[in-house]
């Protein structure tokens, strides 16, 4: 079954910093299996705002075993749903929300003894900060180190949070401030997070440390220099794992833009086991806006290939897409797409949300 949203509660809105509050959902207990999660997860929101139906995806920054549904949202300039956030919502009010999903996550496992590295920038923190509270509280025998970016001390989110848990976790847990336009009196911590940086800090506090799982999320520019640092030290690319939140800069594949000739192609679409058919050119813009025009509730959030709420099987055909920074290879293989990028390159395709 595609996934639907559900009207909920707001438990509480809460300031964290000048331009970030977090945001806690009430789950009822009836939808509280709906609503389960990993470390790392995100939910999607849903908000009419000016008449105009809004649907943006937010990591969770709880942990799973705080039985807890939180979120920390921080404003873009002129953005539009994190902006009415900040300045409208409140206690009481109700909002549509999707049950978690995602593949940026960590699962604990109580045994495993490993050296987690984490990297997060701004809000990039809200996944991160839950996948570290997972690892401290559930694998005693493991180890954390959090390298986090921000502008300067009074933009930190969750800064109390990651201290109470510094302290909790005196010899388990390192947490590295690097601030880009405040110093703390330590060249090594001032600037941003970049390949230079990431040499040094390498150097200063993972030289001797064998590193089980990076996990990075933040802007493009630094989980592309993260993920290539960690590859060229010899980590492997299953334990190297990023979420992108916004795919700003993200060039689009030419290859695949070559691979758009017009050619008509006969849509079978399940959704919610139902069957839906109906026929596209290449010239559409991708199978989800094609199925939106055929009158399909389609389930989508960012529609920029950064979120995976599109995600379906190609179950006969083909199809290429323009971006991917959210299925697995694995799941590529298996024939998964974002609908949102996704083009057919077959006369027929047959295409299933239910899978
Ligand atoms: C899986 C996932 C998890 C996410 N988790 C969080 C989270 O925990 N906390 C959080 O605050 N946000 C998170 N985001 C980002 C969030 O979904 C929104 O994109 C963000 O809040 C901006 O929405 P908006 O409506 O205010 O801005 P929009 O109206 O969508 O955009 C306004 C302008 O800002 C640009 N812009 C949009 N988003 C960003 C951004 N993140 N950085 C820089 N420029 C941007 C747009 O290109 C546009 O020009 C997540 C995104 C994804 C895909
Ligand atoms: S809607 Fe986010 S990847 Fe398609």
């Amino acid at each position: 079954m595609s996934p639907k949203f559900y009207s909920l509660r707001i438990q509480s809105i809460r300031r964290i910093t000048d331009d970030s509050a977090e945001l806690s959902l009430e789950i009822p207990p009836t939808l509280q299996g709906e609503f389960n999660f990993d470390a790392g997860q995100y939910i999607t929101l849903k908000k009419t705002i000016e008449g105009k139906e809004i649907r943006r995806s937010y990591s969770l920054c709880s942990a799973p075993y705080e039985k807890a549904w939180r979120v920390g949202i921080k404003r873009v300039r002129e953005g539009v749903f994190s902006n009415y956030a900040l300045d409208h919502l409140k206690t009481g009010d109700f909002i549509e929300v999707m049950p978690p999903t995602g593949n940026f996550r960590a699962v604990s496992q109580q045994e495993k003894a490993r050296n987690m590295v984490l990297f997060a920038a701004g809000s990039g923190i809200t996944p991160v900060l839950s996948i570290a509270k997972t690892i401290l509280q559930e694998e005693p025998l493991s180890n954390v180190t959090l390298f986090y970016g921000n502008k300067g001390f009074a933009s930190i989110m969750f800064l109390e949070e990651i201290e109470s848990l510094k302290n909790q976790f005196l010899t388990r847990l390192r947490v590295i401030h690097i601030l880009s336009r405040e110093s703390q009196g330590i060249p090594l911590q001032k600037g941003r997070i970049d390949t230079e940086k990431l040499e040094k800090l390498f150097k200063a506090f993972l030289i001797n440390t064998v590193i089980d799982d990076v996990y990075v999320c933040g802007p493009e520019e630094m989980i592309l220099s993260v993920t290539s640092f960690f590859e060229a030290k010899g980590l492997a690319k299953s334990c190297l794992h990023f979420e992108l939140f916004h795919a700003g800069n993200v060039q689009k594949a030419s290859s695949v833009e070559n691979q758009i000739t017009g050619v008509t192609c006969a849509v079978q679409l399940i959704l919610d086991d139902d069957t839906i058919s109906f026929e596209m050119t290449q010239f559409d813009q991708n199978l989800l806006e094609a199925a939106q025009r055929a009158g399909a509730d389609v389930p989508f959030a960012c529609k920029g290939g950064v979120c995976c709420t599109c995600k379906a099987k190609i179950i006969e055909g083909a199809a290429t897409m323009r971006v991917n920074y959210a299925l697995e290879p694995d799941e590529v293989e298996q024939g998964y797409v974002l609908t949102c990028q996704a083009v057919p390159t077959s006369s027929s395709i047959n295409v299933s949300f239910d899978e």
